[in-house]
């Protein structure tokens, strides 16, 4: 199978998971300063991972899907290759990501893809759910 990531472009249409979670402005923002990755299986969008710089200088996934059908399929792990070269281009050498301590799978993942644990905060998520911190040198 085939999966081509690449930066969504003001052209592109977004799959409706992405409109979900940030309001529009944001994602309008976030598209023109080329934050979105998107990956295609077949020409359509089954994939997003949005990205960031906290503090202005440490680049975090903020926000990463795959459609449920395509998953277990390294569509995850291809849109993180994409940045991880695009980030390495850019001279950084650490990226930082983050997954609720209540979802398996994305914490799974991290530890597959190679992240190192770096910390739970508290707080953030509604109920008792921590937000788990990763780590990885690029
Ligand atoms: C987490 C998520 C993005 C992973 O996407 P994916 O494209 O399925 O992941 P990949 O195919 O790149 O997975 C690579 C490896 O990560 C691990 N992994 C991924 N999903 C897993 C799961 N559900 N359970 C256990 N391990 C998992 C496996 O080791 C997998 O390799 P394998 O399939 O050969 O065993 C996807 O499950 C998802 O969109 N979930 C819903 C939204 C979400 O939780 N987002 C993450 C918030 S941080």
């Amino acid at each position: 199978m085939e999966i081509t990531v690449r930066r969504a472009e003001p052209y592109d249409s977004l799959p409706p998971g992405v409109a979900h979670k940030l309001p529009a402005a944001l994602l309008e923002g976030k598209r023109r300063d080329g934050a979105i990755l998107l990956a295609y299986v077949r020409g359509q969008p089954v994939g997003w991972l949005v990205h960031n710089l906290l503090w202005a200088r440490v680049p975090f996934i903020e926000l990463l899907h795959v459609e449920p059908a395509l998953q277990r399929l390294g569509v995850a792990a291809a849109m993180l290759a994409t940045l991880e070269d695009q980030l390495r281009a850019q001279g950084r050498a650490l990226l930082f990501s983050s997954a609720q301590d209540d979802n398996p799978a994305a914490l799974a993942w991290h530890l597959e893809l190679g992240f190192e644990e770096a910390g739970v905060l508290d707080g953030v998520n509604p109920g008792v759910v921590g937000e788990v911190f990763f780590r990885k040198a690029l």
